[in-house]
């Protein structure tokens, strides 16, 4: 029998969980459940991470002692699972005892090793922030995150000699390609193991921080966080073995957000290096949660609360909208609109309606009893191949976690059944007495399609499914249940009301008709007013997956509008020098897709020595959103541009300002520059 053990991040219990905790819960849930469909053993274990500094200040924010604390707020992320109907294995808590046990052994194996050294550290100590600043940190010799004065201190701590295992870690990544995914995160870690690899230091001074677990083998210092944390992945599973007895460790898959990549790809395997543990076959990495164009946290309490849609649409409409909407690894923006679109599109049109236009017809023409198919006609014959196509694809996607792929081949067998109505038309065939044996055949085998789609998503939304199983007389128990062919006509049809009701969508006002004037071609004199260029802001840089030389950046256009870009940057500009930068975009450039990215817009840069491209600046105060105007051009009305029309004019850099003709570009009358030499183009 194949394993699968999978395992999400323990979370820390500072706050409420989110949609991002809930993301990567939910992967986590519908890659156990596909698993154990087909054949497999499955363990999944999640928890909470309760030591620390964080968890330390939460408590103390309220009030209540630490283990008050961690007590009461665990239960926010159980509770959230129960509803969610996250089916867990095994919820680890730092605290548990068991797991302060295994940590302490392990700490003490290492430090009769030799793996763990003490060292004295001298520097310059923020109260304010509790951590060591160095010399070159500091602001006006003050702490510079809180502007607060810092102490110099000398202090004892434990280091771990994660230093010794670097070339180890290097060979190991590069023997197995796929122990990081995607491969672009693979690549940040090996770059970042180009550099020489620091010792870990893995304690605190009571004196600091108490809320941990005591060193074994020094009573004054309690372990550093992370330490203690990760080793969550094996003690959760050390004392449990699958049903047959095997043991659970190795994990399968880590699932985390690329937020804590370096711990879990650097700090973690060399752990386990050196406590002489297995590692895990995979890390995989996701993106994150954006709302209103930043990172979604417990922090940014603003906007669209997205749990307030899985109250008002339900769990597996929720679950649903997660597991299609994130290309695992990419960033994705939660908006209202996306929720409602992709529901109503996929769900309660696609699915819905092939379900009960199945249901209903065999429900007023058959006595709701399925009748048998008599011969199968090329259209019938269509559809099963797209069936056994379909099912292909998802076994195949799952075990290369692409979920959304594999919804989407999901979905592209129900619009196939949708399809194969339109054709067959059953309802007009039911007028027609002579027709009764075709009726029968187009029923039977739409209805055997249905069935499967309904079993391939019982992973992703588990009681809907059933549900609209149920509507279909017939239930999915497993493996056998995933190919063509269980009904086999004469099974009883259940009741059944419309699985996902329509949300009902606020319209938003037709777009005014094209007048003569969108019509016209473009001329070079017309560009400039046609031109929109706003200032934005770049809130998040990647690598475009599929093209070496282009970065894929998140930027905000204001109006939480968030738009992806992509962008030919990479020889100019590192991505923490993009990061959170206001950049000129030019708005309304028909969006056209690089290399499987669509990118909306293109931002705007001059051409600096050596063929290095400078960002065109708006000037710092510009609010995100605003447009920038050629001084004493009137902007007319808005129009999509191609690129070719852009191309018609020409952009100039002169005094480090941008012309257009002798227009100088400007914001409410503040110059828009670009730091290139006289007479360079800007594109
Ligand atoms: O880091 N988008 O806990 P944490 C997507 N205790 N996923 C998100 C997200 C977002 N905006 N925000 C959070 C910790 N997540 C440590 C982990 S593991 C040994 C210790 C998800 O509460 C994502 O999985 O900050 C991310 O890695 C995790 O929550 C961080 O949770
Ligand atoms: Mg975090």
């Amino acid at each position: 029998m194949k394993n699968f053990y999978i395992t999400t991040p323990i979370y820390y219990v500072n706050d409420a969980p989110h949609i991002g905790h809930s993301y990567t819960t939910v992967l986590a849930d519908i890659l156990t459940r596909f698993h154990k469909l087909i054949g497999y053993q499955t363990f999944f274990l999640t928890g909470t991470d309760e030591h620390g500094q964080k968890v330390q200040q939460a408590a103390a924010k309220r009030q209540v002692d630490p283990q008050t604390h961690v007590d009461e707020y665990n239960l926010r992320f159980k509770n959230l699972w129960n509803k969610m109907d996250i089916n867990y294995d095994y919820f680890i808590r730092t605290t548990d005892a068991d797991h302060k046990q295994f940590v302490r052994e392990c700490l003490q194996k290492l430090w009769d090793k030799g793996e763990i050294y003490s060292k004295e550290y001298e520097g310059w100590y923020s109260v304010g922030e509790e951590r060591f600043f160095s010399e070159e940190e500091l602001v006006d010799s003050k702490d510079p995150i809180s502007g607060r004065p810092v102490e110099w201190l000398k202090e004892k701590n434990y280091f771990f000699k994660m230093g010794m295992y670097q070339q180890r870690l290097i060979t190991h990544l590069e023997e197995n390609p796929d122990w990081i995914l995607p491969d672009y995160r693979r690549n940040e870690i090996l770059g970042f193991l180009k550099q020489p690899l620091n010792d870990l230091c893995i304690s605190r001074p009571k004196s600091r921080l108490n809320w941990g677990i005591p060193l074994p083998f020094d009573d004054e210092y309690v372990t550093y966080v992370w330490f203690d944390a990760l080793i969550n992945y094996v003690s959760g599973v050390r004392d449990r073995t699958y049903e047959n007895g095997e043991p659970i460790w190795p994990a399968s898959y880590h699932l985390i957000g690329k937020d804590i990549l370096t711990t879990h790809c650097v700090y973690w395997p060399t752990m386990l290096m050196a406590l002489e543990i297995p590692l895990p076959k995979h890390v995989l990495a996701h993106g994150w949660w954006l709302t209103g164009g930043s990172k979604m946290s417990k922090s940014s309490g603003t906007g669209v609360n997205p749990m307030d849609y899985m109250e008002q649409f339900g769990v597996d409409a929720f679950r649903y909208f997660l597991a299609r909407e994130m290309v695992v690894g990419q960033d994705c923006t939660f908006s209202d609109d996306a929720f409602k679109r992709r529901i109503n599109s996929d769900l309660a049109n696609d699915l819905g309606n092939v379900l009960n236009r199945v249901h209903r017809l065999v429900l007023t023409n058959f006595e709701g009893k399925l009748p048998k198919a008599t011969q199968i006609d090329a259209p019938a014959q269509e559809l099963i191949t797209l069936a056994n196509q379909v099912k292909e694809q998802v076994f195949s996607g799952i075990t290369q976690v692409k979920l959304s792929q594999v919804i989407e081949d999901i979905m592209s067998l129900v619009r196939g059944i949708n399809r194969y109505l339109e054709i067959k038309a059953p309802w007009k065939l039911a007028k027609d007495d002579s027709a009764k044996d075709e009726l029968a055949t187009v029923l039977f085998t739409a209805a055997e399609a249905v069935r499967l789609s309904l079993c391939f998503l019982w992973p992703v939304m588990p009681t809907k499914t059933i549900e609209g199983l149920a509507m279909l007389g017939t239930t999915c128990e497993g493996e056998k249940d995933l190919h063509w062919g269980k009904f086999q006509g004469g099974e009883s049809f259940g009741e059944g009301n419309p699985l996902f009701p329509r949300i009902e969508v606020e319209k938003a006002p037709p777009p005014p008709p094209k007048t003569k004037e969108q019509n016209k071609p473009i001329l070079a004199t017309d560009v400039p007013s046609l031109l929109d260029l706003r200032c934005a802001k770049i809130i998040s840089v990647e690598d475009h997956p599929d093209a070496e030389s282009l970065y894929v950046l998140k930027v905000d256009a204001g109006e939480s509008e968030v738009r992806t870009i992509c962008s030919g940057l990479k020889k100019s500009y590192s991505k923490d020098e993009l990061q959170d930068r206001l950049i000129l975009l030019f708005s309304n450039l028909k969006p056209a897709p690089l290399r499987g990215i669509m990118s909306m817009g293109m931002l705007l840069a001059g051409d600096g020595e050596e063929g290095k491209a400078v960002l065109v600046a708006p000037p710092a105060n510009t609010k995100i959103g605003a447009r920038a105007l050629f001084k004493g051009i009137t902007p007319s009305e808005s129009r999509e541009l191609k690129i070719k029309d852009f191309d018609k004019i020409s952009l100039y850099v002169k005094d480090n300002t941008i012309f257009c003709n002798d227009n100088r570009l400007e914001f409410n009358g503040t110059p828009v520059s670009c730091d290139v030499k006289d007479e360079a183009s800007v594109h």
